[in-house]
């Protein structure tokens, strides 16, 4: 029987304010994967992560790669019990717009029970959670009651090749486990523990629409050649059809899964209000595909995004200019099976098909993932729900999300365990997002969790 972990509780209640410290330290580094002039931070950044497992007690090193290190760490002392594999991500988006932060986003500042700065959720102190729980056990108890792995990457945020090149690699060698531990996601609501099975894909693609060898005057010229950005528009337009909400990509939902009966029942069922949620956003209603609830088309349904559209003159006043090229970033979310280098190719060709004439257009696939659905049953998925039971008062529910952690599937195929996603945020957290914040109640809870998940796992 698992003891009740109140030795470590008692210890992580005492010394809670000092793990905050300490993760503020931990974000007041701009480890900014996406910009490369932030490469010495995002190297600065890993080392503060391997003194932080080291400082714990367990064996830390920096796994050298192409890009960004790794950081892993193990402490393999509790023979004959399970593994866990504790995997997190000390890398973080951009923060701009800057001036909509009501402080610098790399200086922390506590607001309440809300810690805000860049990277408090996503995935700074959803992970650090981890390393606090696990430290805390071992400066309790001088011994962990299972064997513990850590594998933190600096490039989630983009792309992530370094990580999946590594574990590909390693085939389970290294980081052979009995589970695979995610704290990078959110609650189904504030006081709702809640455990992810179904993550989504991604196909990001770059375009680019060329005209004239130089912007031109839209007088002289307008009419007599094709506008670039117009050619941008239509194509754009071609995408999304707006009155169903269906994805106009020809071929785009063949290899897609259906939402199976019990899930569409599950779904229903969850507290969902639509008002509070258009609320909470500044929005009048929502908008999506047909014949789908806004809960299926956002964890369960592809979807198909413009994130940036650009081109022309963008300053104040008038200039009559027709613009020599135009550009988007359009995001793809998938799910199974849809495979991401296909829907890539599919959506070449179709821009291709549509692109009007008189203007040259390119397509450039960015990153990708799969979609992912893991299996949540097992002794240790049951561990992890009572442990959640333990400190949250209430039994997790199963849902899925939109947003893609692309090693995760990577993960379920070479490691073939179970894969907790176990998200200690909160769905108004404003990951990549101004103002991003993570509660400083579920950083404690999230340790606190951690802990009972350790002590419950070694009698699983
Ligand atoms: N932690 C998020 C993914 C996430 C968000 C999962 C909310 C569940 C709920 C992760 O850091 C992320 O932002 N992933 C990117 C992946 C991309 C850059 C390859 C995403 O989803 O956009
Ligand atoms: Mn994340
Ligand atoms: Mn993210």
């Amino acid at each position: 029987m698992a003891t009740d972990s109140g030795d470590v509780l008692t210890r992580v209640e005492n010394e809670q304010a000092d793990y905050l410290e300490e993760l503020k330290d931990y974000l007041r580094i701009p480890s900014i994967s996406t910009d490369p002039g932030y490469a010495d931070e995002v190297g600065r950044c890993a080392q503060f992560v391997n003194e932080k497992l080291a400082g714990a007690g367990l064996a830390a090193e920096l796994l050298d790669t192409d890009r960004y290190p790794l950081v892993y760490a193990e402490w393999l002392g509790a023979e004959g019990k399970p593994t866990l594999l504790f995997y997190g991500h000390y890398d973080v988006q951009p923060p701009d717009p800057l001036e909509e932060w009501r402080n610098p986003p790399f200086e922390p500042t506590v607001e309440g029970d809300l810690l805000v700065a860049r990277g408090a959720t996503d995935d700074k102190g959803q992970s650090f959670a981890h390393i606090k729980a696990v430290a805390a056990i071992l400066a309790e108890r001088g011994e962990l009651p299972v064997n513990v792995k850590f594998l933190i990457e600096g490039e989630e945020e983009s792309g992530g090749e370094s990580i999946e090149t590594f574990v590909r690699s390693d085939g389970g060698g290294k980081l052979a486990c009995d589970a695979v531990v995610v704290s990078d996601s959110s609650m189904y609501a504030p006081g709702q523990p809640s455990l992810l099975y179904g993550l989504k894909g991604l196909a990001y693609m770059e375009l680019r629409v060329d005209g004239p060898n130089r912007d031109l005057h839209s007088g002289t010229f307008g009419g007599a050649v094709a506008n670039p950005a117009n050619a941008l528009a239509h194509i754009v337009s071609r995408l999304l059809d707006s009155e169903t909400g269906k994805v106009m990509i020809p071929g785009f939902y063949d290899a897609v899964v259906e939402l199976e009966d019990w899930e569409r029942k599950a779904f229903a069922q969850l507290p969902h209000d639509e008002k509070a949620y258009c609320a909470e956003l500044g929005l009048e209603q929502t908008f999506g595909e047909d014949g789908y609830s806004t809960l299926e088309r956002a964890w369960a349904r592809p979807t198909c995004d413009v994130n940036g559209i650009f081109g022309g003159y963008q300053g104040e006043g008038a200039k009559t200019v027709l613009p020599a090229w135009a550009g988007a970033k359009v995001s793809m979310r998938l799910v199974p099976n849809q495979d991401p280098e296909t829907v890539a190719r599919l959506f070449t060709e179709h821009v291709q098909a549509v692109a009007p004439p008189g203007v040259r257009v390119t397509v450039k696939p960015n990153h990708g993932a799969a979609a992912v659905l893991v299996d949540a049953k097992g002794p240790i998925v049951e561990a992890a729900m009572a442990a959640q039971e333990d400190v949250w008062g209430k039994r997790p529910v199963l849902i899925r999300e939109g947003g893609s952690i692309p090693i995760v599937g990577t993960f379920a195929e070479v490691l073939s365990v179970p894969i907790l996603l176990m998200g200690f945020g909160l769905s108004d957290d404003r990951l990549h997002s101004p103002n991003e914040k993570f509660n400083i109640s579920h950083f404690y809870n999230g340790i606190r969790t951690t802990v009972r998940l350790l002590d419950r796992a070694a009698d699983a």
